[in-house]
């Protein structure tokens, strides 16, 4: 894990939420909702809550009584989740890392987090800080992808790339989104903080339908990829993600691009 890799901010959050939500998060997203309101919390965390495409799938099913505390290490993924939320008194946006949350023990019934364990640099560390903050009894959800493979769109882009960039191809998507992809690994990590009741179950989805080159740009501009490409040579962006539409082009045809997105999620209780 590099300072790059969790770095969304500059043109990221904007692309992010405009090309990579509703391509590839938005349908995780109302799952992790649904199974979170079907506990009828009051006190709920959402760590690496991002852009906030969970909270709105999440807010509308909250109790009118509901406290939800929305966080993120980077602020300026939380400024565009508030401006699209827009004010909701039950709602507090407060930046915060996973890895050290500046909140009360055993404040909180339900911990959730969409695709975000994958950047915490110690999850078991991570997990306790979750664990921490929860009441006895209370429950930690959280999805992360499954292998780059099982993935069709990312992972034609992570080959385009890689060809693209034979001698030091961009690695964050193997080493990051998908680099935790072990359900193994993951209980084991979360028995070692302390969870039991531990489920995980795989879950597959498609995309939302595409085009190569908004699927291109999602990738090469909306996220971490971006700071890798960038780091190889600073005016080569529209470039490489011309380059990797054309991959996807010719791999997945000129029309629509629907694909298989899959992934794990979790539950664990305190
Ligand atoms: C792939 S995005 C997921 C965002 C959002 N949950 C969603 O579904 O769109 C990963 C998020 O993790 C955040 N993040 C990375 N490291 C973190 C940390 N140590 N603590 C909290 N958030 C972190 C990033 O800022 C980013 O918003």
């Amino acid at each position: 894990m590099t300072e790059k890799d969790k770095l969304f901010a500059g043109a990221i959050p904007e692309v992010y939420e405009r090309l990579m939500v509703p391509l590839i998060f938005e349908p995780y997203a109302v799952d992790l909702a649904e199974r979170v309101a079907r506990i009828k919390p009051l006190d709920v965390l959402e760590i690496a809550a991002g852009t906030g495409v969970v909270t709105r799938a999440l807010a509308p099913k909250l109790d009118i009584e509901a406290q939800l505390v929305a966080t993120d290490l980077n602020q300026p993924m939380l400024d565009v989740a508030h401006a699209r939320q827009g004010d909701d008194e039950r709602i507090v946006w407060q930046q915060a890392d996973a890895m050290a949350l500046p909140l009360d023990d055993e404040s909180f019934d339900v911990v959730l987090c969409q695709f975000g364990v994958m950047f915490f640099p110690d999850r078991v560390k991570a997990y306790r800080e979750v664990r921490r903050v929860l009441k006895p009894g209370g429950r930690f959800l959280f999805n992360a992808w499954d292998r780059v493979e099982a993935n069709e769109v990312a992972h034609a882009v992570v080959e385009a790339l890689e060809a693209g960039f034979p001698e030091n191809s961009p690695s964050f998507m193997r080493r990051v989104p998908h680099g935790y992809a072990d359900p193994e690994v993951i209980r084991a990590d979360l028995v070692a903080a302390g969870f039991h009741d531990i489920t995980l179950e795989a879950l597959e989805k498609k995309n939302g339908p595409t085009t190569a080159s908004d699927a291109a740009t999602a990738f090469c501009q909306g996220t971490p990829i971006r700071n890798e490409i960038e780091e190889r040579d600073a005016l080569a962006l529209a470039a490489v993600s011309e380059a990797v539409a054309e991959a996807l082009k010719k791999q997945f045809g000129s029309g629509m691009i629907e694909r298989r997105i899959r992934a794990h999620v979790v539950g664990a209780v305190r």
